[in-house]
């Protein structure tokens, strides 16, 4: 069903989440998932790890949540890394659309339950139970810059004092084409308005919300430039895919959003999609910055207001000790 809107303050507010819930974007995160792994490495740091055998050791199973999990990629990577570590841990998703979930079969040979779970609705999470780590990755484009406070809160208010929080994000704003020259129609496609996606301050809102409410806060960046040529051309792909999403996203709601994004009509943002996808077949590459912010939940009555750390490197004796400190602090 299309939806017309009135004005363009209508037209920009016109979806909390504007890329594809459907089965094609279902095979699309499975895409960007495997490209993320290979550029992050393993999907729990090693601050994690550590962090998680401390507790199996004391006898109890570590519980993580992955909000906004989609088909639950990151869940079953981080599954096959806890069972080379040796730790049992209790593994939920949660997702607005439960439409993306894996099929029941796949959840049970993996032993990680999926339940619906918008991160704006406070009382969905009084339910849920406490959790030793919290992990979200790329959902920043549901959420508005009026709405980053709350949904950190009703994290935050899931994670038990001590425990780690994690989240990683695309920073859209600072995407690079591989030759800007050439690529002319993907160049045009990502000037258009996208402000409709509402999330061009994830880097100082994070990096914010971090330093105000968490503890031994760090910023971890990484690029797909760094990958081999076979992931680049998968990042290609990717990136086609989400712009496929995104348009059709727009198109469906008719020419006043098209009017935002600064196209006359739904026929024009058609025809440079069209444009931009041969662009991704014949050679561009859309890099994709992705930067990970973790930090661990003051005891109680703590609060921290320190700046986040964003010379991180998880080799440096400073970090590790950061770290250190904050578990030594937990588990005494
Ligand atoms: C780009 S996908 C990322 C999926 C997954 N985290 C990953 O890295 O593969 C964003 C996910 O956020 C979910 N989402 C969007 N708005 C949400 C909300 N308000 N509450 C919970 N999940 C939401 C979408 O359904 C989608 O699965």
């Amino acid at each position: 069903m299309s939806v017309e809107f009135r004005n363009e303050e209508e037209a920009k507010d016109y979806a909390n989440y504007t890329l594809g819930v459907d089965d094609d974007a279902q095979k699309r995160l499975v895409l960007q998932s495997g490209i993320t792994r290979e550029m992050m490495g393993v999907v729990l740091p090693p601050a994690v790890i550590a962090h998680l055998k401390a507790i199996s050791e004391k006898g109890e199973r570590p519980r993580i949540a992955d909000v906004g999990t989609g088909p639950g990629n990151w869940l079953f990577d981080a599954r096959a890394q806890l069972r080379e570590a040796g730790i049992s841990a209790i593994l939920d998703g949660y997702d607005l659309y439960p439409s993306l979930f894996p099929s029941e079969e796949k959840q049970k040979a993996e032993d990680i339950k999926f339940s619906e779970l918008n991160i704006h609705t406070r009382e969905q999470f009084e339910s849920i139970g406490k959790y030793d780590v919290m992990h979200i990755r790329y959902l920043s484009a549901g959420i508005g810059p009026e709405q980053w406070d709350a949904a950190f809160d009703n994290c935050l208010s899931v994670i038990k004092p001590g425990g780690i929080f994690v989240w990683e994000e695309l920073l859209l704003e600072k995407m690079s084409i591989n030759d800007p020259a050439t690529w002319k129609n993907v160049l045009r496609m990502f000037k258009l308005n996208w402000s409709i996606l509402r999330r061009n301050d994830v880097d100082p809102k994070l990096s914010a919300l971090f330093g105000e409410h968490l503890e031994a806060t760090t910023r971890e960046e990484f690029t797909t430039k760094n990958l081999p040529e076979k992931w680049q051309r998968m990042q290609a792909v990717n990136m086609s895919m989400a712009t496929k999403e995104l348009v059709e996203g727009a198109s469906k709601h008719g020419d006043a959003v098209v009017k935002h994004l600064g196209l006359e009509n739904v026929e024009e943002l058609q025809a440079l999609l069209k444009l931009t996808q041969q662009d991704f077949r014949d050679g561009c590459i859309l890099h994709m910055p992705v930067n990970r912010w973790m930090g661990v939940k003051p005891l109680a009555g703590e609060n921290p207001g320190r700046p986040v750390d964003d010379t991180y490197n998880p080799d440096s004796g400073k970090a590790k000790r950061s770290w250190v400190e904050s578990i030594r602090r937990l588990l005494c």
